[in-house]
């Protein structure tokens, strides 16, 4: 094996401010993870890192939308995240939060030596103020119309439409998200990074980078191509990082200042935590060591311009060696929000299904190198056709075939046939497709090049008939059950990324004990004799019911979240012609009485004027049967005829049903048989 490599790895810091969704696995957490389990096997020396981001404007306006302090929300969504990661099987060696002292600390550290460097530039400068509430409107405080695409809900510090990165003053009408103001102008000092000029040694480095993806190495491309400006470090907020210097009292570090260097800092507390309060920098000032920041696109310029550049100049820092991020995941074709309710909440999918499940799907519709779709029927789909009938099925047919007719125990190998060879060389040549894809980030391609050797167990399972052999040649169904269960064992660990709790299952169904690693994956990893146990299935279908009920919960938090999608999409346009072929007066009812046997139906008397109806009408449920008599309603006048519960009616009466299924008269105050045209 070559040497083992000290790895560090971190997830993008989430925002304490929210629950977790979709979304956020597959941007930052799942690849991660993927990543730092495959190293872990392979033996190297890896820290994972990760923790809650607590400070910046997302975490104020949740506080004050809610009324209640920034405290408050943090302490519960810290809570809540890490444990819903933990759900997920998210490995993490730490998870922090940059509200602790060692964060604010670390962070003034590295503010204070860049300041004696005379990094920043003290600018003083016209901000957006908000006199109602006393307070300056950095980033997220202010919306308006985006100067790039016209987007008018763009914020202070990025349109989401464009991508574009903004200052609160480039918005065109800006509005205060405080007081829905607008906002003045107040003069204030900050202090800026020069990302300009370090531009140039930033671009030396970038080119030294190997190995980065398209996506990610193109937007940085970009960046630099429109060419830095500075960018304030500071802002003038009571919530975040103080900055340690008299003459900024009452302002804080920028979030994006702060929040990376939490990765440092809760470096430091894990390494006290393990009882050497200096292994952290093994990790963070040894050049040896390579560090890998997974991110989503929309932190790119954040790890790949702003932070590289504040451990550069600070000068004691290794830099990242690879920023694998991944592009956006969609929902069911449309763009993920959690303000529109457009979202998949993982502690809620939790309550449903196995977190395995999720890994797998998700882990196969990564958007690794473009945005990609995540919907239920898809999930359904994997989950079904791929784990249950491939992987669940080929373990579940070895082993039991192995009960049945081997005694429980893995069979001797005797005089392999060709094909029983070809099905061994799988697991070698599998083995090797995987771990280069794992080498080089392409975590969708591992995952199915791992499916793909229990696609070959089945076949080959298939093909060498052991439900035959056992009769005519016991030898040969011998040995189709030893390579399954070699396929079975190798299976175990090569899927262990992306299905933890499932192949520890199959590995103790396997009599595998716990120490495992990537190398003992071969075509030998069970000894002859070894006794199996069936268990219980690994995975189970997922019914179409148990998705439906996804979609409509889904569905009904999106329209509860926007009030224009409670209502029916409208139908297909008519010609006038059509519209023509309706005959709808004015009617009023002369009378009402319940129809025998139905708790719906009403049987109406109504004047229309020319004649009087009778009209049998489904609204029992919907009116005081006293307040009829005297209504003014509209009716189809032409109907057909149609005899319901025994009773003829003679026409329909409208009804309006609003968004929670009530019916209402349409009404009209004109004279009874009057035409509605
Ligand atoms: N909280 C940020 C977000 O959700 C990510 C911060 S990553 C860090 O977009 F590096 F700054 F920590
Ligand atoms: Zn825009």
């Amino acid at each position: 094996m070559a040497d083992k490599k000290r790895i560090l790895v971190t997830s993008a810091l989430p925002y304490a401010n929210g629950p977790l969704h979709l979304g956020h696995l597959a941007g930052a957490y799942l690849t991660a993870d993927l990543y730092v389990r495959y190293k872990r096997l392979v033996g190297d020396d890896v820290v994972y890192i990760c923790g809650s981001d607590e400070h910046g404007v997302p975490i104020t306006i949740a506080a004050e939308k809610e009324g209640v302090s920034p405290q408050d929300i943090v302490d519960r969504y810290h809570e809540m995240n890490k444990k819903v990661f933990e759900d997920f099987g998210i490995s993490f060696d730490y998870y922090g939060r940059t509200s602790s002292k060692m964060h604010h600390e670390t962070s003034q550290e590295i503010f204070l030596k860049l300041h004696g460097k005379s990094f920043f530039k003290k600018k003083t400068e016209q901000q957006l103020y908000d006199a109602k509430f006393n307070m300056f409107l950095p980033d997220r405080y202010v919306k308006g119309t985006c100067p790039n695409c016209g987007y008018t809900e763009a914020y202070g510090d990025q349109c989401e439409n464009c991508g574009a990165s903004l200052s609160p003053t480039e918005l065109i009408n800006p509005v205060s998200a405080l007081s829905g103001e607008v906002p003045e102008l107040k003069e204030t000092e900050h202090w800026y990074m020069p990302l300009g000029e370090i531009q140039p040694k930033l671009e030396q480095w970038l080119n030294t980078r190997e190995g980065w993806k398209a996506n990610v190495m193109g937007q940085v491309k970009s960046w630099l191509n429109d060419g830095l400006s500075d960018r304030a470090a500071t802002r003038d907020l009571s919530w975040g990082v103080p900055v340690p210097l008299d003459e900024a009292k009452g302002k804080v570090l920028y979030v994006w200042f702060d929040a990376p260097i939490g990765y440092i800092s809760a470096t430091k507390e894990w390494a006290i935590e393990n009882g050497n309060p200096d292994a952290w920098k093994n990790y963070w000032q040894d050049e040896e060591t390579e560090l890998y920041h997974f991110i989503g696109k929309d932190n790119i310029v954040f790890h790949c311009i702003m932070f590289p550049i504040v451990l550069m100049e600070h000068g004691d820092y290794v830099l990242p060696k690879n920023v694998p991020a991944n592009e956006f995941l969609n929902l069911e074709g449309k763009k993920l929000s959690t303000s529109r309710g457009w979202a998949v909440w993982l502690h809620e999918y939790l309550e449903d299904f196995e977190p395995d499940l999720l890994r797998y799907a998700l882990g196969s519709t990564l958007p690794e190198n473009k945005d990609s779709d995540f919907s239920w029927k898809d999930f359904q789909a994997r989950v079904n056709n791929e784990l249950a009938a491939v992987l669940g099925n080929f373990v579940n047919r070895s082993l039991t075939f192995t009960d049945k007719f081997a005694d429980g125990k893995v069979p001797e190998l005797i005089n392999p046939s060709k094909i029983d060879s070809g099905a061994l060389q799988a697991i070698i040549d599998q083995k090797e497709k995987v771990t280069t894809a794992y080498e080089a980030f392409r975590f969708k391609e591992a995952i199915a090049e791992s499916i793909n050797l229990a696609r070959v167990g089945n076949k080959y399972f298939t093909e060498t008939e052991p439900w035959k052999t056992r009769n005519e040649n016991p030898q040969a169904c011998n040995n189709t059950l030893h390579v399954s269960l070699q396929i079975c064992a190798a299976l175990s660990v090569l899927m262990e990324p992306v299905l933890p709790s499932s192949m520890k299952k199959l590995r103790d169904q396997l009599g595998i004990a716990s120490e495992i690693n990537w190398n003992t994956i071969s075509d030998s990893m069970l000894t002859s004799n070894t006794k199996v146990d069936v268990g219980e299935v690994l995975f189970n279908k997922v019914e179409n019911s148990e998705i439906d009920k996804q979609i409509q919960k889904l569905e009904e938090r999106a329209a509860a979240n926007n009030p224009a999608s409670k209502f029916p999409e409208l139908k297909d346009n008519i010609e006038f012609g059509d519209f023509m072929k309706l005959d709808l007066r004015a009617g009023e009812i002369l009378s009402a009485e319940k129809i025998e046997k139905s708790d719906k139906l009403l049987k109406l008397q109504v004047d229309l004027g020319i004649e009087k109806r009778i009209i049998v009408s489904g609204i029992a449920k919907h009116v005081e049967m006293d307040s009829l008599k005297g209504q003014k309603v509209c009716v189809v006048a032409n109907l057909a005829p149609k005899k319901l519960m025994g009773v003829e009616s003679q026409g329909m009466i409208l009804m309006a049903e609003d968004s929670e299924g009530n019916l209402k008269f349409a009404e009209t105050t004109a004279e009874p048989g009057s035409p509605i045209t």
